[in-house]
């Protein structure tokens, strides 16, 4: 049996080469490492990928070679390292390893690293690497909060991500020391997925840098008291992967989470929200300055008319207590029809199982109408389909009557599939 390696998600890590390929030609990573305490967290993410399948060539600079050794870096990926551009010099390294890469990630990027990446300044082999790369560049940046937040370190992170160059947002929390704030690495195995979306598009550029995206994820609750609430089953699996494709794509995203049971992909603004009338505010409140929508979430359509302050008690007699229930605004058509400006293209979702009305597609299709949004992603979501899994199948409806079917697969590839359609609205 020809056994394809893929990673601990099933995804095949080989689709850039072509089938029958000798294991030289695996995906081709150089994985820089900047002079950060972060270093350490770089070992992690070199494991994932070699371990998934990838080729991976360690370019550190010098100043990560005093955080961690060449020797880690050599052990861990099979191949010598080396931070200067005079070893090896037959092979010419400053231009081969940028020109025959895959994918550049550098994890941790100091501010001087952005810097130079910035400015093409080119005076050590991932410097040069960065400069000659023709590939997806992904740099995750992890410094102090105070070096983060400057208009120097700001003014490149746009240079860099205006380029195409994919500037993944750091995390908040705790940082070298006492101090907190924003600037935390983002876990390896967020960076792994990151990594493993940028090399989904295999030759491809990423096309959404510039752009400001907004996508809802999750189901929202609404409480009947302190414990107990009205929810529904979505996961948030199918927003975190519209968000995390968007990221690898070059795109500034906005994550409207509500209630996640996954892991919020590296890179985006996360917004956590729990009703549907959060989630409406936190949708429209970044909707103002974005380019798309994306509603992937389930918002519950109804919510108790008046929530109890205090835990509800059980009746001595055995009675329920009555429930009634009001309708929730419905974001998705709200915002279509009152867009914040002309450009915004807006997207949502239909959850159907088809009835005895019509099928799910008929049930999109006059969903679509209804709503006013520019896409609609029909999903049949019967027989335990969808729902808290990491496959699905669906069309794509447009509101100009083109319709994009999507087989079965990792939302993944739906995500982008999207995303396609999202890029070829905005022209
Ligand atoms: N949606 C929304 N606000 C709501 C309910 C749904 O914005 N209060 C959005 C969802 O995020 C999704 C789309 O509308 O993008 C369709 O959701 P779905 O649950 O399929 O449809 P409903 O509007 O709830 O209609 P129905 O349950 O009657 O099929």
């Amino acid at each position: 049996m020809n056994e394809r390696p893929s990673d601990d998600q099933g995804h095949d890590v080989t689709a850039a080469t072509p089938p029958g390929a000798r294991p030289s030609s695996r995906p081709k990573v150089v994985l820089g490492v900047g002079g950060g305490i972060a270093a350490y967290k770089a070992c992690e993410l070199l494991r994932r990928l070699t371990e998934s399948g990838h080729d991976v060539t360690v370019v550190p600079t010098a100043s990560a070679l005093r955080f961690v050794g060449a020797p880690t870096w050599s052990a861990l990926s099979g191949k010598p390292v080396s931070a200067e551009v005079w070893d090896d010099v037959h092979e010419v390294p400053h231009v081969r390893l940028g020109q025959t890469a895959d994918l550049v990630v550098v994890a941790p990027a100091t501010a001087d690293l952005l810097a130079k990446a910035a400015h093409g300044l080119a005076d050590d082999l991932l410097t040069n690497t960065l400069l000659t790369a023709r590939c997806p560049v992904v740099l995750a940046p992890a410094m102090h909060t105070e070096m983060w937040e400057p208009p120097a370190t700001r003014d490149n992170v746009a240079i860099l991500r205006a380029r195409g160059t994919v500037v993944v947002e750091p995390d908040e929390g705790r940082l070298t020391g006492a101090d907190t704030g924003k600037g935390r690495l983002p876990d390896p195995a967020a960076l792994y997925a990151v990594c493993r979306d940028a090399l989904e598009r295999p030759g491809q550029q990423p096309d959404l840098a510039g752009r400001h995206v907004v996508v809802s994820a999750g189901g929202t609750r609404e409480y009947l008291d302190p414990v107990r609430f009205l929810g529904n089953r979505s996961s948030g699996r199918m927003g975190v992967a519209l968000a995390a494709a968007a990221v690898a794509r070059g795109a500034r995203v906005t994550l409207v989470g509500a209630n996640l049971e996954v892991a919020p992909p590296a890179g985006v603004d996360l917004v956590r929200v729990e009703t549907t009338a959060q989630l409406r505010d936190a949708v429209l409140d970044a909707a103002s300055a974005a380019d798309a929508v994306v509603m992937a979430a389930a918002p519950a359509d109804f919510r108790p008319a008046e929530a109890s302050g205090a835990k509800i008690k059980k009746a001595a007699d055995g009675s329920a207590p009555p429930l009634s229930l009001v309708q929730n605004p419905d974001i998705l058509a709200g915002l279509s029809a009152d867009r914040p400006h002309a450009g915004l293209v807006v997207v949502g979702f239909a959850a159907e199982t088809g009835d005895a009305t019509g099928s799910v597609l008929d049930l999109a299709r006059a969903k679509l109408a209804r709503k006013g949004c520019d896409l609609l992603v029909a999903n049949d979501v019967g027989d335990g389909k969808v729902f808290g899994r990491d496959d699905t199948e669906a069309v794509v409806l447009g509101a100009d009557g083109t319709e994009t079917p999507v087989p079965a697969g990792p939302k993944s590839g739906l995500a982008h599939v999207v995303w396609d359609r999202v890029a070829a609205l905005w022209g």
